[in-house]
């Protein structure tokens, strides 16, 4: 049985319409259990567009996200007003036209060196989001994207490749999708989360998508799925 849900669209408009659709649902949940909804959040071209439908869809179903608390999946080690910040993003598309609380976003101190960075994070979600037995945060949702090489979030093919680190948020040197400083989730704490949801959108990622999805898979999101019981994966892309 695949431990993988994949879900098609016609374009990534659909996409994100659903993708928010389908969140605001578990916010509401939460909000009907009188618990908090802790998510982390990632970057790149179909998250603007998420946030955008996320906006449009909690103000026409008057869903309070006041027991929300928002994680970054990754961020870039720019200053927050960087055009490149994917709090900056967030914040434009989602935080401010929501009224989001201060008090409920955490974001990765970007303006930082990746490692002390890395370090302000973990704190701060290890004081947020419950624990399980491993010491891992276990978020109640972690949105990610994928790359056209399979990565996730700022884990990239042939990086924290062996065992699973023990880090919750690890510094990213180097990276190949600039710009090269950055911070991301480990391996193990998205594999820790309750659920993880990949935005898989835009062209080129074929290749990639049909890598990820097999078995026998070694890009950074095969490396997602092969380490979860369950994956959903929402995109537009063919992996033929
Ligand atoms: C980042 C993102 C990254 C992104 C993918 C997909 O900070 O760069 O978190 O993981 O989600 O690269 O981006 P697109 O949707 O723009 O293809």
């Amino acid at each position: 049985m695949a431990n993988f849900e994949l879900i098609s669209f016609a374009n990534a408009d659909e996409l994100a319409a659903r993708a928010a659709s389908a969140w605001l649902d578990e916010i509401a949940a939460a909000n009907h259990a009188a618990r908090p909804h802790c998510v982390a959040l990632s970057g790149g071209r179909i998250a603007l567009k998420f946030f955008t439908s996320v906006v449009a869809q909690t103000k026409a179903r008057e869903i309070s996200l006041g027991l929300v608390h928002f994680f970054c999946a990754d961020e870039r080690c720019v200053p927050p007003d960087d055009a490149e910040s994917n709090f900056r993003a967030a914040h434009e598309l989602l935080f401010a036209p929501l009224r989001v609380n201060d008090a409920q976003i955490h974001r990765i101190h970007g303006e930082d060196s990746p490692e002390i960075a890395a370090q302000k994070a973990t704190m701060d979600i290890s004081h947020v989001a419950p624990k399980n037995s491993a010491g891992q945060p276990v978020l109640d949702l972690i949105f990610l994207g994928m790359g056209e090489d399979g990565h996730v979030a700022s884990l990239f093919p042939g990086k924290m490749e062996g065992k699973m680190p023990a880090d919750i948020f690890c510094a990213v040197n180097n990276s190949p999708k600039p710009p090269p400083d950055r911070v991301t989730l480990s391996y193990a704490a998205i594999a820790a989360a309750k659920n993880v949801w990949v935005l898989a959108s835009g062209a080129g990622k074929e290749t990639a998508l049909r890598e990820s999805l097999s078995p026998s898979g070694k890009t950074p999101l095969a490396r997602v799925i092969q380490s979860r019981f369950r994956t959903k994966i929402l995109t537009d892309i063919r992996p033929g």
